[in-house]
């Protein structure tokens, strides 16, 4: 049985006491919570990494980074291997995000090796793709998505789609406001699980959880999250606020 996710890309926000203050605010909103399927996860900038997982302790609170490189160590300056993460108690990590395409020229064949990496040491990922403006303009939607995915994750087996967590970002609704619409997330979302379906099989598909992300607010994550293949949210701007963020966790 999958899991509901809400999980919160906090991006280039809160310093180090920022970023206690949030996630010690979210611990104490969700202490009572009955979370039953839903799992709480958050992902902050590396320097704050080890302080939130040490807050989350004793809580359903997760913390997710939000990249690592390729390589086990090296000279690779300003970057940040999969054990290093693990030395501070990470156990997820957020790979492909449209930003990391886009501003650092990440390419599917890089992503490919950010995962098997990440699967070598053992971390779960949270991978991120979805189409432009121009090509959902153009109906290309549907191709963007299925290369971005068969090229970086279908050389894998059936086995460590486990650690497997898909979010589906249509890179025009990052950020703008502009939601795709509970249809349009639907709809997307289950030729995702049909692409998975065909490639392993439904075992497989079925226990996938692929998130929504792109400006998912408390006024439209209800209608959102309710539709059978939308298995909860990757939040940018409302994961900046305690308020915001419970209130789409009470939205699953
Ligand atoms: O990774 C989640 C993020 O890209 C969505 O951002 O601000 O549109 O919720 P936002």
């Amino acid at each position: 049985m999958r899991k509901n996710i809400v999980a919160g890309n906090w991006k280039m926000n809160n310093d180090l006491s920022e970023s206690k203050k949030l996630v010690k605010g979210i611990k104490k909103a969700i202490k009572k919570k009955e979370l039953k399927n839903t799992r709480v996860i958050v992902s902050p900038t590396y320097v704050s990494l080890n302080a939130v997982v040490k807050k989350a302790k004793k809580s359903a609170i997760e913390v997710a980074a939000q990249n690592m490189h390729q390589a086990d160590s090296g000279a690779y300056t300003g970057e940040i291997s999969a054990d290093m993460l693990k030395s501070v108690g990470v156990k997820i990590v957020i790979l492909g995000h449209s930003e990391r395409r886009e501003y650092f020229g990440e390419t599917d064949a890089l992503l490919a090796e950010k995962v098997d990496q990440a699967l070598k040491n053992k971390l779960e990922i949270i991978f991120c793709f979805g189409e432009k403006l121009e090509d959902r303009k153009n109906d290309n939607h549907f191709k963007v998505v299925e290369s971005q995915i068969k090229n970086a994750l279908f050389h894998l087996e059936a086995k460590p789609w486990k650690n497997i967590v898909l979010a589906y970002e249509p890179v025009w609704a990052i950020g703008t406001g502009e939601t795709a619409s509970p249809e349009q997330a639907q709809e997307m979302h289950a030729f995702i699980r049909n692409l998975v379906t065909n490639k392993y099989d439904a075992k497989v598909a079925d226990n996938v959880s692929i998130l929504y992300g792109g400006s998912v607010k408390p006024a439209n994550a209800k209608e959102i999250f309710s539709k059978q293949d939308v298995d909860g949210g990757l939040i940018g701007g409302a994961a900046l606020k305690t308020e915001d963020f419970v209130a789409l966790i009470d939205a699953i």
